[in-house]
């Protein structure tokens, strides 16, 4: 896809953080945007600021956990905007907890979210962008869906989860020889609200269960903003990318992870280990 006017693109999680930026910018390329969150103020506030752009758009508040109402806004969309060629798999939430104080609630809480959602959205989006001969998935992973990280047990298992679904389909889709195009994105840290409304348990010596004092160790590390972000997805999808790594945290991520690919687990644990001193 070399052009995105006139297009129709369906984001999850369209309510802050990169989802909003996308629909931003998408819109300001022409595309028509059918936006999705559980959070309806922030829905409203993307729903505001694209609406003067002189696209179509659509906002649904949904729970991507929830499979039925997946497929019933992919049909709604289909039905408001006639067809629809873009699925940006976006939404998702942060876990602080080590694996042994770590309940099920929880963890079942991020699968649902970070994992399932971005399989229902691809299931639920798939037979639609075929029907309009011309599709792209977009799967948003994570760096923590390249390398593990003490306390994120979790979005680990979520993320890399993300990564192979999305790597597989796309070797699906191109020997089926679909003109369905997928891209898997694996963003360093972003200046968004995923700390802010995060869960943080017990993370044992490398953690805190402070949500305030996580936050700003978040908003210290994260050095790229939600719309650098989205010029860099769009960017990635007009090339058709495989692979889209976001911000010099995430390259250096990738390339410690090939040089070091299971000695980066000792920096990580000396580095745990010297911060909780
Ligand atoms: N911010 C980062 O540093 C970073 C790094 C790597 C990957 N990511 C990933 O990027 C994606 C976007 O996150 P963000 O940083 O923009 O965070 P964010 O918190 O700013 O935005 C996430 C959005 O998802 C929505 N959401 C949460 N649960 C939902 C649900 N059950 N159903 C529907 N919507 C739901 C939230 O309401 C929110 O609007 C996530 O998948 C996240 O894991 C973020």
């Amino acid at each position: 896809m070399k052009n995105l006017r006139g297009k129709v693109a369906a984001i999850t999680g369209a309510g802050s953080g990169i989802g909003q930026a996308l629909a931003v910018s998408l819109a300001g390329l022409g595309c028509h945007v059918a936006i999705s969150d559980n959070n309806e103020a922030g829905l409203d506030q993307t729903e505001a600021l694209v609406a003067s752009m002189g696209v179509k758009v659509s906002a649904v508040l949904l729970d991507v956990a929830d499979r039925e109402a997946v497929y019933t806004w992919a049909e709604g969309v289909v039905a408001d905007m006639g067809q629809v060629n873009l699925i940006f798999n976006n939404a998702g939430v942060a876990l602080s907890e080590t694996v042994e104080n770590m309940g099920y609630e929880n963890f079942e809480w991020l699968m649902n979210i970070n994992f399932w959602g971005v399989v229902y959205g691809t299931k639920a989006f798939l037979p639609y962008l075929k029907t309009a001969g011309e599709g792209h998935i977009i799967n948003i992973s994570s760096v923590f869906g390249m390398i593990g990280v003490p306390t994120q047990s979790a979005y680990n298992a979520a993320k890399f989860a993300v990564k192979g679904f999305t790597e597989s389909l796309r070797e699906e889709m191109a020997i089926e020889g679909y003109n369905i195009n997928v891209t898997c994105v694996h963003p360093g840290g972003i200046k968004t609200n995923i700390a802010r409304s995060g869960r943080f348990g017990d993370g044992g010596k490398a953690g805190t269960s402070d949500p305030v004092k996580a936050a700003k160790m978040f908003d210290k590390a994260a050095r790229t903003t939600p719309d650098e972000a989205a010029q860099i997805i769009i960017s990635g999808v007009l090339k058709n990318k495989p692979r889209v790594l976001i911000g010099a945290d995430a390259r250096v991520i990738d390339t410690l992870q090939r040089l070091l690919p299971t000695g980066y687990q000792d920096l990580l644990v000396w580095g745990a280990k010297r911060r909780s001193k």
